[in-house]
């Protein structure tokens, strides 16, 4: 997938810009503050007029502006295609080759990209939670059934955790725990299926990345860490009961469950450096895009926010010549940061625009 011209008028600090990529590296440079996020924020949309940057569904307009245009025309699969997105009094009007959509959302098997943003960290620092939440994204774009089996799973589980709460004053109700435990342990175990073979889809990718990052020092094992009494999660939750009734939660299930990434054999999460947590996380994100490779039969377009700091010069220059035959668009601040660079077009941004 390629991006051939974009065109961004009148969003956030941006009035408007114009330019043609390259159609490999793309670095956008420049001092905080200046536009850079808002460049990356604005290619993203193309994907479902969505930000990553609000959980709201808003998209700002320039401050004092009333309405915001995104144009980009693109090649995917040897096809020339154009987007054009309208933001006016926070509504969104978007169109596939001139042609109006009925959903923003209709974007997303169009055009296709990979975001890395610094949020993302949060994949190896945070709690399980957040693995979790990563790992049923990726599974949910790959797998659409697997958004449906996880909303029954989640809840039969807060079925059964308010059940449990009033168990104590009703014991009638043990009917109802047996038909939820039953879709726990049915959903539960499709849901730890599932998320062991996306473990095992990112083991092709990210040790190989990871350790071009880290210039062959280093190497990463993933695992998945399953709740140890999910393996018979049916007679577990019957087995739980008692406890759960006074702590009023499920103490098991895949809800419980947890990624583990090790770097030559120690913890990333607990005893990495920043550098390796970050190196640890944009391997994921690029080994998702290998992903999505594979099934569409081309590269989606890489967009590293901020993805520089904390690097050394060795892994830098990794992610500036290394991540071949993708269109990436890459933000730093530091345009030392860009001396490795081999070939490629560099942007330097100021004040929301272009400095030529
Ligand atoms: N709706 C808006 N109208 C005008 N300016 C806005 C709007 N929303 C955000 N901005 C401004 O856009 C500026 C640039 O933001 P951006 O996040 O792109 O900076 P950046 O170049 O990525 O900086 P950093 O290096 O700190 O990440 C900010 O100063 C912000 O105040
Ligand atoms: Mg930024």
């Amino acid at each position: 997938m390629q991006i051939k011209e974009i065109n961004i008028k009148n969003f956030r600090n941006i009035s408007e810009i114009h330019f043609f990529p390259n159609e490999n590296m793309n670095v956008i440079c420049g001092e905080n503050a200046q536009g850079k996020t808002n460049i990356i924020e604005a290619i993203w949309l193309f994907t479902g007029a969505k930000s990553f940057r609000n959980n709201k569904d808003t998209i700002f307009v320039k401050f004092g502006e009333k309405k915001a245009v995104f144009d980009c025309s693109f090649f995917f699969k040897g096809c020339e295609n154009k987007i054009k997105i309208e933001i006016e009094d926070n509504k969104k009007t978007c169109f596939l080759n001139d042609k109006k959509l009925s959903s923003p959302a209709l974007l997303a098997g169009t055009f296709c990209s990979v975001l890395f943003s610094p949020s993302d960290l949060s994949v190896v620092k945070d709690s399980p939670g957040v693995r979790r939440k990563f790992l049923d994204l990726s599974i949910g774009q790959l797998y659409p059934q697997y958004i449906e089996i996880l909303s029954s799973y989640t809840r039969a589980v807060i079925q059964r955790n308010k059940i449990i709460k009033e168990y104590k004053y009703d014991n009638t109700l043990s009917v109802m725990l047996d038909v939820f435990e039953k879709e726990i342990a049915q959903n539960g175990e499709k849901i730890i299926n599932y998320r062991k073979k996306y473990i095992k889809i990112l083991e092709k990718y990210v040790p190989e990345i990871y350790n071009g990052l880290s210039c062959g020092k280093e190497n990463i094992e993933i695992s998945y860490i399953s709740n140890k009494n999910c393996e018979n999660l049916l007679e577990n939750l019957k087995i739980s009961r008692k406890l759960d009734m006074i702590s009023g939660v499920t103490s098991v299930g895949p809800h419980r469950d947890d990624i583990d990434f090790k770097i030559n054999g120690i913890s990333g999460r607990n005893f990495g450096s920043q550098g390796q947590q970050r190196s640890i996380a944009l391997s994921l994100k690029l080994a998702f895009a290998e992903v999505l490779k594979e099934i569409t039969g081309e590269y989606p377009i890489c967009l590293l926010d901020d993805v520089m700091s904390e690097l050394d010069p060795k892994r830098q220059n990794y992610i500036l010549n290394h991540i071949k035959d993708w269109q990436v668009f890459l933000s730093c601040c530091d345009p030392a940061n860009t001396d490795g660079l081999i070939s490629g077009k560099i942007l330097n941004i100021e004040n929301g625009g272009i400095k030529e």
